[in-house]
């Protein structure tokens, strides 16, 4: 059987995890009683594990799943999804055989986000039960280097693995129906998802998202998680992006000294983005939240994958859900 029939979803579509509370429990929940798949993104070990009850009792008892960015997963993030319902974890940022191993042990089925044959390869042996396989055009943090159908055909090629989900590039039931007759077991919308009410980024952040007229890969927003992350612009990436999308060279390199900092709870790293403004290089990975001041749209990350070019409004999940699965 499947991995995607192992989890027992109405619809092959799958909402991505987005920490830091942009996906969080209201956003996950809704997805899933849409008959989707609603992930819970990565935040403090307590807020996480309320999120994620929050998410399966919004669902009505549906399959939920939690995702981990590997470099900031802690045994408290581990603790936590053996205390939820969530059985389905998905990996970002990293892949680690022993956290498999450990998520299995309390019956979670582990689905690793990897962008290349040998990263399929490694999660494959490490013990995942599936792939997401991102493309260059997804939003946030990136491993993927082709786009994704690219990418999918490739790695399809070379491990014949079945359980191979796609993410970027999915924002219709057109871009949906592609992907799943490229092969994919069913498809990862992060964008799409980030343009929804119950998405708990700042409302400016979403507006900014639908008027956008384009993304680039930066390394910017890099200190404490030196990644390529893909963005639309704002204040801080018109002043330090200019000469070269990735940011300046000196502020990348100081951006790999931090990357121990990664290791700092998670409140410490939210508290840091408070103090951002767009005049001073020094930026980390968090994104604006409802409820945070409106100038931090100008001075922090707006993840966002190049289907923010084709959005034009902001839906309900249900709406997305119903969209991405092509029914009425
Ligand atoms: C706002 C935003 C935040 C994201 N945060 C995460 C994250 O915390 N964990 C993760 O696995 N992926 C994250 N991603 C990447 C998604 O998992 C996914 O690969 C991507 O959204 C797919 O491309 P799309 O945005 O074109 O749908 C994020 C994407 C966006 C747009």
């Amino acid at each position: 059987m499947g991995v995607i029939d192992r989890i027992g979803i109405e619809h092959p579509v799958v909402q991505a995890g987005m920490g830091g509370g942009i996906a969080a429990g209201m956003l996950a929940g809704a997805v899933s009683a849409a008959g989707g798949l609603g992930t819970v993104g990565i935040l403090p070990p307590k807020k996480f594990e309320n999120e994620l009850d929050l998410a399966y009792e919004q669902s009505g008892g549906r399959p939920i799943a939690a995702n981990l960015l590997v470099p900031f997963t802690t045994r408290a993030h581990v603790e936590a999804i053996a205390r939820s319902k969530a059985r389905v974890v998905t990996l970002h940022g990293g892949f680690d055989s022993r956290l498999v191993e450990q998520l299995q042990e309390d019956q979670a089925c582990v689905l690793a986000t990897v962008g290349t044959v040998d990263e399929a390869r490694q999660a494959l042996a490490g013990g995942a039960d599936g792939l997401v396989v991102q493309g260059i055009e997804a939003g946030g943090h990136l491993v993927g280097v082709e786009p994704a159908l690219e990418a999918l055909r490739r790695i399809h090629d070379a491990t014949r693995s079945n359980d191979l989900l796609v993410a970027g590039g999915i924002a219709t039931a057109a871009d949906s129906r592609q992907a799943l007759e490229a092969g994919a077991a069913a498809v990862v919308a992060g964008t799409r998802f980030l343009l929804t009410a119950e998405c708990g980024a700042h409302e400016a952040y979403k507006q900014r998202v639908i008027a956008a007229d384009r993304t680039f890969e930066t390394m910017l927003f890099s200190m404490g998680w030196p990644m390529r992350h893909r963005v639309i612009p704002n204040a801080a990436t018109d002043r330090w992006c200019r000469d070269d999308p990735h940011g300046p060279r000196a502020i990348r390199r100081l951006a790999s000294l931090t990357s121990g900092m990664r290791h700092l709870p998670m409140t410490i790293a939210d508290r840091f983005a408070m103090t951002q403004t767009p005049a001073i290089p020094f930026f980390g990975p968090a994104a604006p939240l409802a409820g945070m001041p409106e100038r931090l749209v100008d001075a922090t990350a707006l993840y966002a994958g190049e289907t923010a070019l084709r959005i034009q409004s902001v839906v309900p999940a249900a709406v997305a859900v119903r969209e991405l699965a092509g029914v009425p």
